[in-house]
């Protein structure tokens, strides 16, 4: 690509505490909602019993093994890395007044680790997860009282590390609780849709208070939103499904609007009603969705189609239900393939909001084989990477504001959705298999070498995706 982009542009990768951390009680810590997934975010709920299995207890042993995985993400070329506080550390139960000072402090040694490298943390204070005894207790964010808890935990890590965390990230994919209840917000899965709007209610009251919190306690802070950011097309040139598409967009784009606007558009007042749903909005509410984000963040994995006249063959029925695309290949799991679609999503979103944007995942899940020499030549990974960070170049050129870019997984980690070990992300392989075998050694793929290259040349090895 003739094109560099930006010096300050942050290159990295980007993870989430259950899902690379393991060490599920060390120092006090509380169980998370997470901890009772053993199968994914789409599966069974369990009770915990002494001994039983879930590969996130160890995960990849981040815990113990961080000097030498942020090492090798110097080593990468890093310029920032995406990570996320478990908020069961910090407050085992959620509804504590006074914080775990082990939980603080092992986060202190993360960002002291980081500093070392020079590498800009990116933090997001809930990642899929939350204290189990909110769920259990309150019913998750279907209970008010979240709000209390979620800002007092919040205002803690301001406290604590806002002198040297200067990206923050609220909820992670805001929007998955239309997908996932349990997993976005603690909520039983059964809840009605007036339970669940309510329950996002709360969160978005929470995350604006956050925001505020982040301002009043470190002003030179940026914080920002997250969002799933899978696009939906029409499947046809039909006004209808047109206008069907510009409806299930709305699904996502609301929550952004929401926080980058500071209160709720119209169309979803009419969706309400339609809905029977009658929102719980006090006027401190109101007047804490004021307090807007710096900043919008999205996850980028695929686009969908759809129609309302015809049925469009359903990818991967347990996850978001995207509507397949004649055009577009998948991967193994069945997640659509669409590169110029990460274009089209920065335009769009930065049409909309006017305000930075910043990519904190993108990637291919694919089992990985050792060749005979135990290499691992991931070379359908690197043409994913390729092809999207090619269009993030091609957004930048069209004038977008692109912060940064951080592909999930640069180490292989727990996949959220199945649990597996084996639908790996990561440029650096770790030795466990999806039963928990193996002896968590890293090793870099060739995919490792290929990232490095493109970081140094800030974009410029990007080569144009074949048609
Ligand atoms: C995102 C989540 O939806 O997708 C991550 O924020 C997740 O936590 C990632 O890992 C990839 O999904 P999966 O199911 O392949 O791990």
């Amino acid at each position: 690509m003739s094109f560099r982009f930006p010096n300050e542009f942050l290159w990295g990768g980007a993870t989430a505490a259950n899902q690379i951390e393991g060490a599920y009680r060390a120092d006090c810590k509380g169980l998370s909602t997470s901890d009772v997934q053993p199968f994914g975010s789409f599966g069974e709920l369990i009770g915990r019993q002494e001994g039983d299995f879930n590969i996130k207890d160890t995960a990849i042993d981040f815990y113990h093994r961080y000097p030498e995985d942020i090492a090798l993400f110097k080593e990468l070329g890093f310029t920032c890395f995406r990570l996320s506080i478990a908020w069961s550390r910090i407050f085992p139960k959620g509804d504590e007044l006074l914080p775990n000072e082990l939980g603080l402090a092992y986060y202190d040694n993360i960002f002291d680790e980081l500093e070392k490298y020079d590498i800009i943390p990116v933090v997001t204070l809930s990642h899929y997860e939350m204290p189990l005894h909110l769920a259990d207790q309150y019913k998750g964010w279907r209970s008010r009282s979240l709000i209390e808890f979620f800002e007092r935990y919040a205002r803690v890590v301001f406290t604590r590390y806002g002198h040297r965390v200067k990206h923050w990230l609220t909820f992670n994919e805001i929007n998955i609780t239309l997908h996932e209840p349990f997993t976005g917000s603690g909520v039983p899965r059964d809840s009605t849709p007036q339970q669940l709007y309510q329950a996002i209610h709360h969160q978005l009251v929470a995350s604006a208070k956050a925001v505020k919190a982040c301002h009043d306690l470190s002003p030179d802070s940026k914080i920002g939103n997250m969002m799933l950011g899978a696009i939906q097309y029409p499947l046809t040139s039909h006004p209808d499904d047109i206008f069907e598409a510009m409806q299930q967009n709305r699904e996502w784009l609301f929550f952004g609007d929401v926080q980058s606007r500071g209160y709720y558009p119209s169309y979803m007042m009419r969706k309400f009603k339609q809905l029977g749903v009658t929102l719980e909005i006090s006027a401190e509410d109101s007047e804490s969705l004021k307090e807007t984000i710096d900043f919008i963040s999205f996850s980028y994995y695929m686009t969908g189609c759809v129609s309302s006249h015809k049925k469009t063959h359903i990818l991967d029925e347990k996850m978001l239900k995207m509507g397949s695309n004649p055009y577009l290949k998948t991967t193994e799991w069945g997640w659509q393939i669409d590169p110029k679609g990460l274009r089209i999503v920065l335009n769009l979103l930065y049409e909309r909001y006017q305000k930075p944007l910043f990519v904190v995942e993108n990637g291919l899940g694919a089992v990985d084989i050792l060749n005979g020499n135990g290499e691992i030549e991931d070379d359908y990974r690197i043409d994913y990477l390729n092809d999207h960070l090619y269009q993030v170049g091609e957004a930048l050129q069209d004038g977008v504001e692109v912060m940064g870019y951080t592909c999930w997984g640069p180490i292989d980690l727990v996949s959220a959705s199945t649990a597996q070990m084996s639908k790996r992300y990561g440029f650096i392989y770790v030795d466990r298999d999806d039963k928990g075998l193996g002896s968590l050694n890293r090793k870099r793929k060739k995919s490792f070498y290929w990232y490095q290259g493109i970081i140094e040349s800030k974009g410029e090895l990007l080569t144009a995706p074949s048609e």
